[in-house]
């Protein structure tokens, strides 16, 4: 029985579809503070299997233990947290509390039930301004903004936990900028309130929610001069944790990047999505937005070496056409 927490949301829904594919018994536990209790449903159509979900807070010390024992966990996967730049840096505590404080709680939980074994979102933000690219799992670590510290912390929390006690086995996985939908288009990405973040945005302008798109910086060391960035489809990325699962066989503590090695412009990501959907994206040069670099795109060798083989096969028009269709299938979200 795996545990997945922060199942319910965008990369936790689509990794319960690949575990469940893959034979996995999986039990959700997430506090709906950021996804809907639709996407669980969604998951079990596609699926045609069941999977177990606690309404509960992974701050519940207490509450965890009794779900890693109750339903016999061998595994964590550990999605659940806050995600967005922006707030983090009004509301850093926050941060820290949902984060930090509460994957400290969940290792405890695990420790005391003897559940040692964990995946971990990290992310590419926890590199900062690029030496150099792509960026391999040993470039400097240097965050610039309270939610990627909290990443950052949490991972040496991970490696201090792993250096303690061998018996452990952590996957710290650095996702690049997972887009797409499953190809169902029962689910993917619902954002709640104005997006912050590219795709979610573009295809709120194609099916009409907003008119246009600010494109954050025109003049940028890149070849249109907008920014660069490593996308993902979302399930290249839920199909390398059950990858993961399987090559954390052996205790050890080890850094692993998911992107695809290639960047793509915002520019090219308009093109590509008006492509898709046969829409528009009409869109306007803005100032750069504060805190964004250039480019930014993975190292992907020792994903493929250490995860079995793993490795993105989806391009970026597969992930425009799958993102269009769960938009347009479901304009207003989940619940809409
Ligand atoms: P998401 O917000 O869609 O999913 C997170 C889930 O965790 C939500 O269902 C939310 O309700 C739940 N949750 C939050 N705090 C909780 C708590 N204290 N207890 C229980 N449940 C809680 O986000 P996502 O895009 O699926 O991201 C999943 C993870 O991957 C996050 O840790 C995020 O930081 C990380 N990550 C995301 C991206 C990205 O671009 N989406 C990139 C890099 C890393
Ligand atoms: C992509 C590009 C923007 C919105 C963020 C987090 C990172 C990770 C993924 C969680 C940039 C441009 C965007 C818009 C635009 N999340 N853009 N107009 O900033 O690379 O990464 O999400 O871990 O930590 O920082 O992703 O999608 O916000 O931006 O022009 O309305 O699109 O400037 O070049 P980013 P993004």
């Amino acid at each position: 029985m795996i545990l997945v927490t922060g199942g319910a949301g965008y990369i936790g829904s689509h990794t319960c579809v690949e575990l469940l594919n893959a034979g996995k018994d999986v039990v959700v536990l997430d506090n709906f503070s950021n996804s809907s209790r639709t996407s669980l449903e969604r998951v079990q159509q596609i699926c045609r299997k069941r999977l177990a979900v606690v309404d509960g807070d992974i701050r519940d010390q207490t509450m965890v233990e009794k779900v890693l024992n109750e339903f016999g966990c061998t595994a964590v996967i550990h999605f659940a947290g806050l995600k967005s730049v922006f707030d983090s840096v009004t509301s850093p505590l926050d941060y820290y509390d949902n984060n930090v404080i509460g994957t400290h709680r969940l290792l405890r939980a695990m420790q005391a039930s003897h559940v040692k074994r964990i995946i971990f979102s990290s992310s590419a933000t926890v590199y900062g301004d690029p030496k150099f690219l792509p960026y391999t799992e040993d470039h400097p670590l240097k965050p610039v903004n309270p939610y990627g510290q909290t990443k950052f912390v949490v991972e040496e929390m991970l490696r201090d936990l792993s250096a303690s006690d061998s018996t452990w086995s952590i996957g710290i996985l650095r996702y690049f900028n997972p887009i797409g939908a499953h190809e169902s288009g029962l689910i993917g990405e619902d954002p709640k309130g104005v997006p912050n973040n590219l795709l979610p945005f573009v295809a709120q302008v194609a099916v009409g929610r907003r008119d246009r798109l600010n494109v954050f910086g025109g003049d940028y060391d890149t070849p249109d001069g907008t920014g660069v960035r490593d996308y993902i489809h979302v399930v290249d990325l839920a199909q390398g944790h059950v990858a993961a699962l399987a090559s954390l066989e052996q205790p050890a503590c080890i850094a692993v990047n998911l992107g695809t090695g290639r960047g793509y412009s915002v520019l090219e990501v308009v093109k590509a999505f008006e492509n898709a959907s046969g829409k528009p994206v009409p869109y306007e040069i803005r100032p750069r937005r504060s805190g964004d670099i250039a480019s930014c795109y993975a190292a992907t060798d020792r994903a493929e070496k250490y995860l079995g083989g793993w490795r993105a096969k989806r391009n970026l028009e597969t992930m425009c056409k799958d993102h269009w269709r769960w938009q347009s299938q479901n304009p207003n979200g989940y619940d809409g």
